[in-house]
């Protein structure tokens, strides 16, 4: 009950419906023309060192604490202008409303670098438009648990998928002037406690699995910021953790931008200085003059490492141009179709059809009565809770988008449309008897899965028993699931014709929806998570806490502080490597629904799979070419995923690794050469006794298919020392 009490007030605040300093829905940025005078022959760095010496003290460390929740401080007296940041990677979501994206959970499930790129460009411009420079996104934490209240802002299971996707998207976003923030360095893998939280991994399980995505990131994308997480890395909290902030971030990987904390994850004022850490956010709590001077004084820090905080920003801001123009943009839009037709096409190609016995598409001209049950069918959740949470200008619900596409005759019900448990009525079952067809949403909303908690594995308010129920009155039965990952559906799927995953797919959620039901677009989703059938299926679980969506005002904003209570607890990563599908095919468990997997109308066949060399030396790479074939009577899209399996690893290394894919849009009868390259870093794994990555000579099995379970040909690479 006062689970239930929190969870609607916190996400009222977050959800931006009521102005709050936390969405900054309801304030909107003013523009401003202050720009600092610098000499147009100066390199960026001499820009950057006139300004720093003409700054006293007091002033640079004011620059190191954020200002009115999102705003980075200038300087008016050198004509600094402040610099404003907004969440997130779901769309431009604060100073009003933006266009509301597919979550990146959705997108991630396009297996589309395009979409991402499209996406990317379209939240930067909204961002010029409102006066942002700095986007809080956008999120690459591994889907660890199918529970983490925040999976839905990430971008899947896969490291080497989160990697392929967060670059375009980064680039995208960056092209059109706006700082990216990746976050949230690092091992943030679930909201439950996440102050207190301190996950303990080893140093290779973190280098394989949970670092890549942020190191692409960096690397390629180039995201000038990073933002740490809440919880403790390997007893150390991230925003004072030097190894991630200073040595593998910097002097590893070769990151140039600046480290911004989450909000409120700062602990203490000297050890953020010294491990790296940038910029204190939403304010300076621990990063001011109280604090920091008497550690200057003692000789603890040093003005020097002050100043290269402001170099690490100001270089940012002036590579950005943020420095350099008027704070906002009037050529670009804050909203415009072309935003709304690129989230409508990543809402296209976002949703995975998981099951389907033939029953879909629906056929609109023969269905005379139709009944839409679950709350997420009328008043449709198009983002998960919390700071992703976008309020969008027009919202599609689910039963819009299917009154809009079927003929005006047709009759349509709607049955358990409010959250909270139902209990069907006589009159329901009668409506539910007599209908054509039923099509139930079940699934989460932004109150159940959200930032600030976890949610649960099973349906919340029993819907498992109310599909179950629907599916004995009639069996002509659809379910659609409204959810940031995996749910339990082992007990209840046999109840349903089809089964299609939609996540939440932004503001074009409903003609999305209604276009893959009725057959208008052919589904073209891959699960970027596996879908285990039992919860103990997992490798992570076991390592987890008991009850994650068990929540408590102290858990969610109570340890920020307060020594008494940050009492750390340790989730063990003793899984290591086998996240996902890593652990599902190397332990050989069945999954309900395999990583990678997701069903069309049209049917795909592989072939022609030839190797350029069979044997490559390091530093020499091959050609895995294959030819993709349309051989149903639809127009469709297949994604074609390439797994490398080494076959005598002096290590353990899990079973199979996803280490290619390319989406392929095919007509019917149409066919397609894909081609990938394989070199030693395809092959290679991390060497904790070298401290690096590297490839070991011997054989390699390349498996090429289009799931981790559906493997069509397996083809063998020799490495020669
Ligand atoms: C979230 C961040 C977000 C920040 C600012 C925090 O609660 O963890 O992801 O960017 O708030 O809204």
């Amino acid at each position: 009950m006062f689970d239930k009490f929190i969870r609607q007030y916190v996400t009222d605040i977050m959800s931006g419906e009521k102005d709050s300093s936390y969405a900054m829905s309801g304030k909107n940025l003013e523009d401003s023309t202050m720009m600092p005078e610098t000499e147009e022959t100066h390199s960026t760095d001499e820009k950057v060192d006139s300004l720093l010496s003409q700054m006293t003290l007091e002033e640079k460390i004011t620059m190191l604490g954020g200002k009115e929740n999102l705003g980075i401080h200038g300087l008016p007296r050198l004509n600094i202008p402040d610099v404003w940041a907004s969440d997130a990677s779901a769309g431009a979501r604060c100073y009003g409303r933006a266009t509301a994206f597919p979550v990146p959970v959705a997108l991630a499930a396009t297996w589309s670098r395009d979409l991402q790129k499209q996406t990317g460009q379209a939240i930067g411009e909204e961002c010029r438009a409102k006066g942002v420079s700095v986007l809080l996104g956008p999120g690459v934490n591994i889907y660890r648990v199918p529970t983490n209240g925040r999976n839905f802002e990430y971008m899947g299971e896969d490291p080497y998928l989160a990697s392929e996707l967060v670059v375009p998207y980064i680039q995208g976003v960056q092209s059109r002037g706006v700082i990216t923030t990746v976050k949230h360095f690092a091992c943030n893998n679930s909201d439950y406690d996440r102050h207190r939280m301190n996950s303990e991994v080893d140093e290779r399980t973190l280098h394989e699995i949970y670092f890549p995505a942020f190191k692409a990131a960096v690397q390629k994308g180039k995201s000038k910021s990073v933002m740490c997480a809440y919880n403790p890395v390997n007893g150390v909290y991230a925003s004072e953790n030097k190894e991630l902030l200073t040595d593998v971030l910097r002097n590893q990987w070769g990151f140039t931008g600046f480290v911004i904390s989450d909000w409120t994850c700062v602990y203490s004022a000297e050890g953020p200085v010294k491990a790296g850490l940038d910029l204190e956010m939403p304010f300076g709590k621990y990063m001011n003059s109280k604090k920091l001077l008497p550690l200057l004084k003692k000789g603890k820090i040093t003005e020097a490492m002050i100043d290269e905080k402001i170099r690490n920003m100001m270089r940012a801001f002036f590579e950005t141009g943020a420095y350099s123009r008027s704070r906002k943009d009037s050529s670009f839009r804050e909203y415009s179709k072309a935003h709304s037709l690129i989230s409508l096409q990543a809402a296209r190609e976002a949703p995975v059809l998981l099951k389907n016995d033939g029953i879909l598409p629906l056929d609109r001209d023969r269905i005379r009565k139709i009944v839409l049950m679950g709350f997420n069918a009328l008043e449709t959740t198009s983002c998960g809770g919390g700071s992703c949470h976008i309020k969008s200008y027009d919202k599609v619900n689910i039963i819009d988008g299917i009154r809009k596409i079927l003929p005006e005759e047709t009759q349509i019900d709607c049955i358990a449309g409010n959250r909270g448990v139902y209990t069907l009525t006589e009159s329901d079952k009668k409506l539910i008897q007599e209908a054509d067809k039923v099509i139930f949403s079940a699934g989460f909303s932004n109150v159940e899965e959200s930032e600030c908690w976890d949610r649960s594995w099973q349906l919340p308010f029993r819907q498992d028993r109310l599909i179950k129920e629907t599916a004995a009155l009639n069996p002509e039965l659809v379910v659609l699931l409204t959810a940031g990952g995996g749910v339990e559906t082992e007990s209840w799927l046999k109840e349903t014709r089809a089964l299609l995953h939609t996540f939440y797919l932004g503001e074009n959620t409903g003609t999305a929806i209604a276009e893959i039901l009725f057959g208008d677009v052919n589904p073209s989703g891959k699960l970027p998570f596996t879908m285990g059938r039992k919860w103990e299926d997992f490798g992570t679980t076991d390592n987890y806490v008991r009850k994650p969506d068990k929540i408590s005002m102290m858990r969610i904003i109570g340890p920020q502080g307060v020594r008494g209570y940050r009492r750390i607890r340790t989730v063990k990563y003793k899984e290591k490597l086998m996240v996902g599908y890593r652990h599902f095919d190397t332990a050989g468990i069945k999954p309900q629904f395999p990583f990678g997997y997701g069903l069309s109308y049209t049917d795909f066949t592989i072939s022609n799979v030839s190797l350029s060399k069979l044997s490559i030396k390091d530093g020499e790479s091959t050609e895995l070419t294959l030819q993709v074939q349309n051989t149903g009577n639809r127009e469709g899209a297949e994604v074609v995923q390439l797994y490398i399996a080494d076959d005598e690893a002096s290590l353990i290394r899990p079973e199979k690794e996803l280490k290619g894919f390319e989406k392929v849009y095919l007509k019917p009868g149409e066919s397609q050469t894909v081609s990938f390259t394989i070199s030693s870093e395809e092959l290679s794994f991390y060497d904790p006794e070298k401290k690096d990555w590297r490839a070991e000579a011997g054989s390699f099995t390349l498996m090429t298919g289009n799931s981790s379970r559906s493997i069509y040909s397996e083809t063998r690479l020799e490495l020669i020392d």
